[in-house]
């Protein structure tokens, strides 16, 4: 029976042109901080808008924020807004410029050490400062949602958080400024995206037709435009449909009320820390071989995938299940997206240091049924060697 709380503040401008409506969104006597990256979006002219967006508002800036961003470089933006008392973030950039500012928001005025906020996953959150985004790569939905990972280098630890408190106020979305996006992180979000989908989906029935249909529009949608993207990278309209579909993927809209998965993820966010592969990078290792190694759980939903995003109507059902997998493994390879550990210099040595990380961090009871036990995370990953 379906049963949810669906709740989603976050203003969407949506076209190419609009971070000139930043004049409209940002309060305008606002002591504004601008966070941003490695310096993408000083080279390809997003920030000089930007800037010229907030036209004669008090501005600073905070470059420098890593992917996956990490704690030791969010608390040196925390120390400038206290010192400088800015009142309103701007984050301009990727997932992980958003997920950092969603952080600083929620840290400036935390009670205590900030890393509690990773530790209770957020739920320790009392305010947070209002902030917006100008979101330069299309991949994990962090424009529209309230969650948001964290890492801190020292302990090899990435931990996701959780607030209603931190949803962006708005997000600006120009597809044309994604058109400067390397080949790998095309791929990188359009892999991310897909997956977000499969964790919300590919779990068991719980009869609801609708949030299952948009989950179907949305894989076949990123499996015909993602890879128009890599072959016509100035079409607008391409990257405007992939944008989208990485905003609804999870924005709480296909999620709401379903049974969610998450364990690729959860696995996935190790292989990260301890050997710095990219957030997709490690999903397009783990997927595959988790729906393989947990088809009969899975079996419901991987057939109605097989036959609505793949049309594999006929034949015997393990056959369809096991093409359908096999064509989402090609689809992340198409995106230039390696499947393999072996693809990244990782062997089976590796695995237990994986297994060990999961422990500590008590990712032991994972899936949509808690039963991703260690033995079925070890499982999964000496199928994807
Ligand atoms: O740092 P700069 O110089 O800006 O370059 C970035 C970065 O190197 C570059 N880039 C971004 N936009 C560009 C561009 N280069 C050229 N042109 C542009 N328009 O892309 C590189 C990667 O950026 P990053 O922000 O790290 O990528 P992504 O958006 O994939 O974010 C990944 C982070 O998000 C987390 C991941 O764990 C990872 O830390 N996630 C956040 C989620 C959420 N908040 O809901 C959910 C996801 O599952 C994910 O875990
Ligand atoms: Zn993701």
């Amino acid at each position: 029976m379906l049963n949810f709380d669906f709740y989603n503040p976050t203003r969407i401008l949506f076209g190419q042109g609009r971070i000139a409506d930043l004049d409209k969104v940002v309060p305008s006597a606002a002591r504004v901080l601008i966070l941003y990256g490695g310096g993408s979006v000083k080279s390809n002219g997003v920030l000089d808008e930007v800037r010229a967006a907030l036209g004669v508002r008090d501005v600073q800036e905070f470059a420098g924020i890593e992917p996956n961003p990490s704690f030791e470089t969010l608390m040196q933006a925390v120390e400038l807004v206290r010192r400088d008392k800015c009142d309103f973030l701007l984050a301009v950039g990727g997932g992980s410029v958003i997920d950092g500012t969603k952080f600083v928001a929620a840290a400036v005025n935390f009670d205590g050490d900030p890393w509690a906020i990773l530790e209770k996953r957020g739920s320790n959150i009392t305010s947070a400062l209002p902030f917006g985004s100008v979101l330069t790569l299309p991949a994990t939905g962090s424009e529209m949602n309230s969650g948001g990972v964290v890492t801190r280098k020292s302990l090899q630890v990435k931990a996701p958080f959780m607030s209603r408190l931190v949803f962006p106020q708005f997000s600006i979305l120009d597809p044309s400024k994604t058109f400067t996006l390397p080949v790998r992180q095309v791929g990188n979000g359009v892999v991310d995206a897909f997956v977000h989908v499969m964790e919300q989906y590919l779990t068991y029935p719980a009869n609801a037709p609708v949030q299952d249909r948009f989950a179907e529009g949305i894989l076949t949608t990123l499996i015909e435009e993602g890879p128009k993207a890599l072959a016509a990278p100035h079409d607008y309209d391409v990257r405007a449909n992939i944008m989208w579909c990485a905003t609804l993927a999870l924005n709480g809209l296909i999620g709401a009320g379903v049974p969610q998965d998450w364990a690729t993820h959860m696995i996935g966010h190790e292989l990260t820390a301890l050997y710095g592969l990219d957030h997709a990078q490690t999903l397009a290792i783990v997927l595959p071989s988790m729906l393989r190694i947990r088809k009969e759980s899975k079996r419901a939903k991987l057939l109605q995938y097989a036959a609505r995003v793949w049309d594999l109507r006929d034949g015997d059902d393990d056959a369809r299940i096991d093409a359908a997998i096999a064509k989402t493994q090609a689809f992340f390879e198409q995106m230039g997206v390696k499947t393999r550990l072996s693809g990244y210099s990782l062997g089976s040595e590796h695995i237990d240091t994986v297994l060990k990380q999961l422990e500590s961090h008590r990712m032991v009871t994972l899936g949509e049924r808690r039963d991703v036990t260690l033995e079925v995370s070890r499982q999964v990953l000496e199928l994807s060697l």
